[in-house]
Order: C-alpha cells, then structure tokens, then sequence
C-alpha cells in the first residue's frame, strides 16, 4: 500500500537546509560548465559588447588571463569565437585555413598559459570568416552548398587540431561532416581530438547577440533554414544526433539551451552518450535584461536555469555565465 497523507508529507523533508541538501537530486558544479569567449585584434583589449552586456571581447592576451581565470574556478573548458577583422573576411572564408588567424594564436596562447589544465574548444563553420555571414560556400542563389562546404570545413577543423585544440566543435550542421572531420584526424595523428556536434541547433531568434560579437550579423544575406533545423520538429532531432554518433562524435550539443530541453531529454533517454547544451547569447541576453527591469534577482535566475540544464540530463553546459556562476558556487 503506498503511503498517503497524513503519514506521507513531501515536506517533511523540506522542512531544513540540511535536508533539503541531503535530498537533492541534482548537482551542479563547475565542472559542468564550459565558458564561451570572444577574441579579437590587438593588445589589453577589452572590448564589451552593446547587447550582451558584461560580456567582453578580448585580445589574445586577455583570453590567456581568462583561460588562467577559469582553470583556477574549477571551469574544465572554454570556448572560442574569433571576432575576425573586416579585411580578412572573404566569399569563401579562406582566412579560417590560415594558421596564423585569430583563433590559432588564441589556442595557442591559452595552451602557453595554461598547459593542459584546461580544454580548448574550437568551432568549426565559416561565418565567422565570410563576406556574407554563412556558415559556409554559397552558390549564386545563396544557398549555402553542402560537400563543397565539408571540404573546407574538414581543412578548418584540422587547421584548429595543429593549433592544440582539444574539442572540435562543428555548429554547421552540413550533412556529414562529423565523418568527414573524423577521418581527417585519425589520418593527421590527432586521435585524441574530440568531436562535440552541434546536433541538434535550431534556426534560433536566440542568436542575434553573437552574431553582433563575431560581427557577422549586420553582413548576414538571408537566413540559415536551409541547414539549422526547424524549431517544431523532435523527431528530425534525434535523427541528427544519431547520425552524428554513427559519424563519429564523442558528444553531441543541443542549441538553443532552455528553449530546447524537451529535446535535450528525449535525446538523453534515447541516447548513451554525452549530451551538452549550449545556452545561447539571446538566453544570456534575456536574463540579464530581466534582472536589470527588476524582474527577477539576477544571481538566482542564473544558478536556476544552470540546474535546469542538470536536471533535464545534460552532462554540461555552454553559458556566458560560466565564471560567474563558478564564483558563486565557490563562495
Ligand atoms: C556559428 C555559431 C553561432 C552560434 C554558435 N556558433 C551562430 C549562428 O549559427 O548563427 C550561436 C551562439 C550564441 O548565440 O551564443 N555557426
């Protein structure tokens, strides 16, 4: 016989701080975070981005002070975007082949910086480097061509692995390129290199806020329905994630983060393998704004969310609060 009230009362154990913590079911920990940075030319540059408020671009000496910052709060990984200067962007994106680009020296002095104390994750998709702020090679009409695209995105990613970095991250979402990518690091002797796709990542209103970080968004031709997914569709979702891990991928991400966890639930319960989520800058962006209108306690909403990830399944999350909520996890 189950039991019933009064003799059951859920909360019973609610009751004390100690309780409650000796009953929760989820924990969150810096170690579930991955911080994402912006890098940019020049020197002690420290650059804050108008719609991502206390959110900063950084020069490649700050992302190594940052990198340090993170290690010593417990961050396992971070993340990096190159904000890549107007003059090296192209039709074609060639300046992510170049081995001297932003992002290279960045990895590299992250690794000066920190060794292996920490991860280095890279993304993998040209729009930080297009003229026209697609992810890859367009044809006249626009539209973003799939093979010829994997192609260039296979030398990327490569050119990222010889750099140091550890995560290969591709948020393209072209059909096989996790393969593609795979094969090209077994045979360049990167075994150990990881691949976290970007899955399942939604054609989000989320995104507008990078798009300004990285520059891409005020040169953006049309849109990018053609390869992110349609954001009414689960099914299309599980096929992409078991797609990849036939691919290759070591673990996958869902993109958009809160907006998304029915997804991040339905590809944990079907899945076996590592499942990140990225919540996205449009995310950052909403709950900074709702603490600065006074619609929330800023701190709270963060740490909230954060173990809203956990509790959905993820095995860790993407935030630009990453150091932040790792300052208040440590006290
Ligand atoms: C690039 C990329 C995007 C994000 C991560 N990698 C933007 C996009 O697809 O347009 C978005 C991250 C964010 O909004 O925080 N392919």
């Amino acid at each position: 016989m189950t039991a019933s009230y009064p003799n059951l009362r859920l909360r019973r154990t609610r009751s004390s701080g100690w309780s409650r913590a000796l009953h929760r079911e989820t924990t969150l920990t810096p170690a579930d975070l991955i911080w994402p940075l912006f890098v940019t030319e020049g020197h002690g540059v420290d650059q804050p981005i108008a719609s991502l408020p206390g959110v900063s671009r950084w020069s490649v000496d700050g992302i190594a002070a940052r990198a340090r910052e993170a290690a010593a709060l417990g961050i396992p990984c971070i993340a990096l975007f190159p904000n890549t200067q107007a003059d090296r962007r192209s039709d074609d994106g060639a300046e992510a082949l170049n081995p001297d680009n932003l992002m290279c020296r960045a990895i590299k002095a992250v690794r000066d910086a920190c060794g292996n104390d920490i991860g280095i994750l890279t993304d993998v998709a040209l729009d930080p480097y297009t003229s026209h702020g697609q992810d890859g090679l367009t044809d006249d009409a626009g539209y973003v061509r799939n093979d010829d695209t994997v192609a260039v995105l296979v030398d990327q990613a490569i050119n990222q692995a010889d750099a140091g970095a550890d995560i290969i991250a591709p948020s393209d979402m072209m059909d096989g390129r996790v393969r593609a990518i795979r094969m090209a690091l077994e045979m360049g002797g990167h075994h150990n290199v990881q691949i976290m796709s970007y899955a399942a990542k939604y054609a989000s209103a989320f995104y507008g806020p990078f798009r300004d970080a990285v520059g891409s968004g005020g040169l953006l031709k049309g849109d990018k329905k053609s390869y992110q997914m349609d954001p009414a569709n689960t099914d299309e979702a599980l096929r992409e994630v078991a797609l990849d891990i036939a691919e290759g991928a070591d673990s996958v991400m869902v993109k958009p983060g809160l907006p998304y966890l029915d997804i991040v639930a339905r590809v944990k319960d079907r899945f076996d393998v590592p499942v990140f989520a990225y919540q996205v800058s449009g995310e950052y962006a909403m709950i900074e704004a709702a603490a600065a209108a006074g619609a929330g306690e800023r701190d709270a909403l963060v740490m909230e969310t954060l173990m809203a990830f956990k509790r959905a399944g993820c095995t860790g999350v993407l935030t630009y609060h990453a150091a932040h909520a790792a300052r208040l996890m440590n006290g």
